[in-house]
């Protein structure tokens, strides 16, 4: 187990295209396991493998805490419905804006034996696997903002 450093906006390895895994190693093992260490100790609810400096086809997800997810080489085999509403990312520190996002998707991806399966996920979890496929592809949420990028910290101060 390994917290590792997480890359921020601004670092080239976030911009670039991840490679499909092709074989689960012993080091693809290590660096999920790292992965799934690093969101939880970052309170995050996601994380790309890019994140990490890998560029590799690998995500993880946890929207309740509880509920660990694995995606080797996930695709997007439909969406739908419409959600609008605040995202952040821990590769873009003490931000948040407004990005829409289909309400329902359906991802096909492998887990770490490189098996097929199929995973259903709405509102939140939904939100999650659109912006963590993203990041495989290079992009960030913060392209999408509608509007102005916001400070967390402003945010709290309103309330
Ligand atoms: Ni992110």
């Amino acid at each position: 187990m390994a917290i590792r450093n997480i890359r921020e906006i601004g670092d080239p390895v976030l911009n670039k295209k991840c490679k499909e895994v092709t074989e689960v190693s012993e080091r693809t093992l290590e660096l999920i396991d790292d992965m799934f260490d690093t969101m939880y100790e970052a309170d995050g609810v996601g994380l790309a493998a890019p994140q990490v400096g890998i560029l590799k086809r690998i995500v993880t997800i946890d929207v309740t805490g509880e509920d660990p997810i694995l995606l080797i080489n996930p695709v997007i085999l439909e969406s739908s419905g419409e959600q609008r509403g605040n995202e952040g990312c821990l590769s873009v520190p003490g931000k948040t804006g407004i990005v829409t996002r289909p309400n329902y998707v359906k991802v096909q991806a492998y887990n770490e034996n490189m098996e097929p399966f199929e995973l259903e996920g709405t509102e939140l979890l939904a939100r999650a696997i659109c912006h963590e496929l993203e990041h495989l592809d290079g992009h960030l949420y913060v392209e999408k903002v509608e509007g102005e990028l916001m400070n967390i910290a402003d945010l709290e101060q309103e309330e």
